[in-house]
């Protein structure tokens, strides 16, 4: 069974609550049942991480390294410029896929630059919560074709 971590950072906790026009109206736990059950038809299991820090994020990407066999990640807002969150998915060296709920190219102008798009194998944007299900069935393939 593969084995992926989906984390997801600062303030995805307030899904549901949060600017519901934008990011929707399911909370982060109903987003996670969706994924998991996914997943698990999809015969992977699947490990969720939320936090609103980086340090927290950085620490759970490098512990990934030990257990996992790729990485879903939202970063939140540390998209646009941890470059620590970039390094940590780098040194990892597993796949990992970017999802943003919104449309970042269609937002303002600081949302448009991921600087974790050049680490990642792709990125899933403005699809709300179910670009969770495209990067996961996206990183379950990658993982297959690596292991023919
Ligand atoms: C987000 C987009 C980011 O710009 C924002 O800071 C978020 C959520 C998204 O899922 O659309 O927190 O990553």
């Amino acid at each position: 069974m593969m084995k992926i971590l989906l984390i997801h950072g600062p303030n995805l906790n307030l899904l549901g609550k949060r600017e519901p026009g934008i990011y929707g109206l399911k909370s982060l736990d109903e987003v996670n049942v969706q994924v998991k059950r996914f997943a698990e038809e999809n015969e992977a299991e699947l490990k969720i991480f939320q936090s609103n820090s980086e340090g927290a994020l950085i620490d759970a990407i490098q512990d990934a390294g030990e257990w996992a066999d790729g990485i879903v990640i939202n970063p939140g807002a540390y998209t646009h410029y941890s470059y620590a969150i970039r390094d940590a998915l780098a040194a990892l060296g597993l796949p990992a896929i970017e999802v943003h709920l919104s449309n970042i190219f269609a937002r303002e102008d600081f949302r448009r630059h991921s600087v974790i798009s050049a680490v990642v194998e792709g990125t899933v944007t403005g699809l709300g919560w179910r670009g969770y299900l495209c990067a996961v069935e996206g990183l379950i393939g990658i993982l297959q074709d690596r292991k023919q």
